[in-house]
Parts: C-alpha cells; structure tokens; sequence
C-alpha cells in the first residue's frame, strides 16, 4: 500500500519512513486482540437468547419467557441473574486493566498482550465446559481480565508502532477486529442455535478458545515498541527497532524525540499519582470522558442484546439471530469507512457525522417502537415495520462504527505523554469497562421501565457529547504521538493547563480552525532540539 495516498500533507510532522510491511504485519497481528473482546461482547446476547441454555442455568428467564404472551414485551427478559452473566466480565476487565498498566510499562506491552490470550484461553475452557452459574460466571471473570490486559496495551502499542501519518487506520485495526469478533459470535450462535441436542450454547462459548489462541501465539512473536524499548533502558535495540519499523535509516529526527520522550518519562516515578497534575488535565478528563461517552450512545444495547430485543420486538427465533447477522455486517462495514478516511478527515469530522447520524436514528427508532408498543408494550409488529426498525438500527450502528466505535480507542491511546501513557489507557479501559458493565447490568431493566424513552434517552447523551467534542477535543491527525502536548497547548480552552503556552499574542486571539471559537491562549511557536517541526492547525503560530 502506498503510505503516502493517506497523507495529508501539511498537517503535522512527517518524519522520513513508509509503512513498511514489517509494521502492517505487527500491527495486524497485535490488533487480533481485538476478536476476544468482540467475540465476547457478541456472544452473550445470542447464548442468553436460547431455549437450552435459558432452562439450564436460568429457569426462571426461560418460564417467564414462555409465559403467557399476554406479559409486557418490553420486560419479558427482566432477570438480575441473567444481567450479571453478561455483565460480570466487565467488573474483571475493569480490575484487570489496572495490573495490566503495571506489566506494560514495566516489562513492555507484549507481556500484557500474550497475559491477556492465556488467561482468556482459560476462561473459554471453563465456559464451555460449565456445569452450573458458578462456573459460569467464574469462566466469564478469567475472560475479562483478559480483555482487561488486552485492551489496556494493544491499542497503545498500535499507536506507537504507527507512523503518524498513518496512526488511526493502523489503531482502527484493533476496532475492526472488534467488529470482526462480534460478527463471528453472531454467526456462530445462528449455526450453534440450531444445535438439536441442547448443547450448542458450549460450542459458542468454547470457540471463544480460537480468537484468544490467535493473540496469544501472535503476542510471542511481536517485538516491543521502540518507545516501550527506551523507557525500559534498551536505547540501542530501540534504535534498530525505530528503523526496522520505519525501513529507513534516517530516523534521527524522530528518535531524537522519542529520546526526549523517555527522559521526560524517567522523571516520573509515580505515573498514577502524576496523572492528576494540572498540566495533565486535559488529557485527564479525555481518558474519563471519552469512554464513558462511548458507552452512553448506547451502543452495547445493541450489540449484547440485539436478539433478544428483537425478540422482544416480536421477532422469531431465527429471525432476532439473523438480524444480529445483519448489524454485525454493517458494523464491519462501516468500521472500514473509518480506516480509510480517519487520516484524511480527521477524527473530529467523524465524530460529529456519526453523533448526528446516530441521534437522528435513535429518535426515530424509538418513535417506531412507540407507535406500535406504547407504553403497555402490548402489541405486534409486521414484516414490513420490522425491517423499517431493523434499518434504522442498522443507520444508527454506522454512525457508531465509523465514529465513537474506534475514535474511543484511537484518540485516547493517542493523546497521553509517554510518562502516563499506561496509567492513562489503564482509566480509558476502566471507565469503558465500569459503563459497559452498567449498560449490560441494567439494560433489561431500562427496557422494562423506560420502555422506548430508552432510546430518547440515549439519543439525549449523544447531544451532548457531540456538542462537546465540538468544542473541546482537538483536532490530533497527523500529529507526531510524542508531540501531542503542542495540540493541547494550541487549544482555546486547554491551553490554559499546559506550562509554557503564552497569553500575548499581539492582544489578537486566533480561532481554532476545528470548532471555530477563540484560542486563549495562543498557540506558541514550537522548536523542539533535534526537529524543526512546526505544528500546523491552519493558523500561523
Ligand atoms: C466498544 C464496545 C462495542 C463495540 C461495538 C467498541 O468500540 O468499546 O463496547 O461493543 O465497539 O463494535
């Protein structure tokens, strides 16, 4: 692929080196961490969803299930027991990922990468071999600290592996392997539903041992990240590695910086207790914000529970699985989108394309729900207005997949100075993980008592963080990782955080070219020792 169809010129510093078939082949790999996630999060919707599985663990879902049809749809899968299956690996990913930070800026992020496959290996061993809720939802805990390790290091390394120019497509490869791992669950549940003896809910929960296997022999061979090498006191393997990865000898300018990078981060002892500094606020308040934003389009509701809100909505079996289908291949889809464009676009345009497409489109599917079930959720819907509902779902998840779906792993993997890179993916993927599990612990719940307010309510959320990504995240395309702090320093409103940026500027406040709103303070003209970069957001600095 010829790096240079994606670069955007002007934008950021361009150090010498293309993507070299070395750093594709890495990164594809180190992204397949994304499938245990994905394979995760899309097999439980369609395991919940079967007769076998129900009555052997959850009798109780499965009799209210069957019960008379007279019984409000919206609540008709309403069990805490059955939330906490789905949601239980959450609670472990979220813990995990603290341990995880420690590992990857100790010994490197492979070790965090080859901690998570082994341990998900496991957990998928004990799922498709449970006997009882206990084994159950033990196997689950073993998944998420995998997932939890997994999340924590992959995209960071992914970041880092990446020449600028070409950070989000390569970082989109951990979200696109997501989607992939959701669309294979959902497939797989569709063939294993169909199972006869009652025993297909552990050939899905099983298979999870395939995706955890591939990252796991994956992870033994992947080499660590040059900055990863250099905060660890390898300057010379670093080196090698920053040409390997680059395919080119002239790397001084970015080594150099990667230099400073790690002096800069030796510094720092205590990266947890740093990460609350002022000067850090910004990227602070991203690594909580962003997650829990992700979390709060309500994306999950779709992507756990699709067949059994479908079913809810009056779908047959075969049909509320094949319509998971369906979402799962407009999710990969639309990921695509994302990969080729985020470069050149930029991550804030999509961002607030996807958030105005997914609004429209939830608003609209609740109004669909709300004509025919109302507020008794008594009724029946046709061919014709089930597939009009499945649509508009399908609109609402490619805003999300070329939007907040890899923008929630891109931006925050990519905004963090080396010193508190670890402890700043770790709070990404905690937050992600405690609104992941809230989302999955009370969707039913929701559905029940908001019945289908549920998706004004989730349409209200992505008002406002569209709103505000708007006018606080800047535009990082193209941006160096290690330069990053110049964007903040750049930004109306942050600038105000970070050491160093002046208040003058002639009394004339240039506007942020992205939101279009006054910057206080100005941007100042950066020299950096060993680069002659200049950061260029449309405004003369
Ligand atoms: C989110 C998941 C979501 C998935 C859907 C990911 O970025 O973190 O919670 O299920 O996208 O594709």
């Amino acid at each position: 692929m010829a790096a240079g169809a994606f670069l955007n010129s002007g934008s950021g510093k361009d150090y010498p080196g293309n993507l070299t078939l070395f750093v594709f082949v890495t990164c594809v790999v180190a992204a397949t961490g994304g499938l245990i996630f994905g394979y995760d999060i899309g097999i439980s919707g369609g395991v919940t969803s079967m007769d076998s599985f129900l009555r052997k663990f959850f009798p109780e879902v499965y009799r209210k299930e069957h019960a008379d049809r007279s019984t409000n749809e919206y609540c008709r899968f309403d069990s805490q027991l059955l939330q906490t299956f789905t949601s239980s690996l959450y609670l472990a990913a979220l813990v995990a990922s603290f341990f995880a930070s420690l590992v990857t800026r100790a010994f490197g992020r492979k070790w965090s990468m080859l901690g998570g496959g082994v341990t998900f290996l496991f957990g998928a061993a004990l799922n498709g071999a449970a006997q009882n809720v206990a084994m159950l939802i033990f196997g689950r805990i073993l998944l998420g600290i995998g997932v939890g390790f997994a999340n924590q290091s992959v995209p960071v390394y992914l970041s880092e592996m990446a020449p600028a120019r070409l950070r989000g497509m390569l970082n989109i490869g951990f979200q696109l392997m997501i989607t992939i791992g959701i669309l294979a669950a959902s497939l797989i549940n569709y063939g294993t539903a169909k199972i006869k003896g009652g025993w297909g809910w552990r050939v899905s929960l099983a298979l999870a041992a395939v995706p955890a296997a591939i990252i796991t022999v994956g992870s033994i061979f992947l080499p660590d990240t040059p900055n990863s090498l250099l905060e660890r006191g390898f300057p010379e393997e670093a080196q090698r590695m920053l040409r390997r990865i680059r395919g080119t000898d002239d790397v001084g300018a970015e080594y150099a910086d990667l230099v400073a990078a790690s002096e800069e981060s030796k510094l720092v002892e205590h990266p947890w207790a740093n990460i609350f500094q002022r000067k850090y606020r910004p990227q602070l308040t991203m690594a909580l914000l962003i997650p829990f934003f992700q979390q709060l389009t309500g994306i999950n509701v779709i992507m756990f529970y699709a067949p059994v809100l479908f079913r809810t909505l009056g779908f047959g079996r075969n049909g509320s699985l094949m319509s998971a289908v369906i979402t799962g291949l407009v999710n990969v889809f639309a990921t695509l989108v994302s990969v080729f464009t985020v470069d050149r676009l930029g991550r804030r345009k999509l961002f607030i394309e996807g958030g105005t497409q997914m609004i429209i489109s939830q608003i609209v599917v609740g109004t669909l729900i709300a004509v025919k079930f109302g507020t008794s959720g008594e009724g029946d819907l046709s061919k014709g207005y089930a597939a009009v509902v499945v649509l508009f779902i399908c609109i609402y998840v490619a805003g999300f997949a070329w939007s907040w779906g890899p923008l929630g792993w891109l931006v925050p993997s990519e905004i963090f100075p080396l010193e508190i890179r670890p402890a700043g993916q770790s709070i990404n993927v905690s937050v992600n993980m405690l609104f992941t599990f809230a989302i999955a612990q009370a969707f039913l719940t929701m559905l029940c008592h908001m019945k289908f307010g549920l998706f004004y309510f989730f349409a209200g959320w992505v008002v406002i963080m569209t709103i505000f990504v708007y006018l606080f995240l800047p535009e990082t395309k193209n941006v160096p990782i290690e330069e990053m702090v110049l964007v903040w320093r750049a930004h109306w409103f942050w600038g105000r955080f970070i050491e160093g940026a002046p208040t003058q500027n002639g009394g004339r406040l240039p506007k942020d070219p992205n939101s279009n709103v006054e910057m206080n303070p100005p941007a100042p003209q950066r020299q950096k020792q060993g680069s002659n970069f200049t950061l260029n957001l449309g405004i003369s600095l």
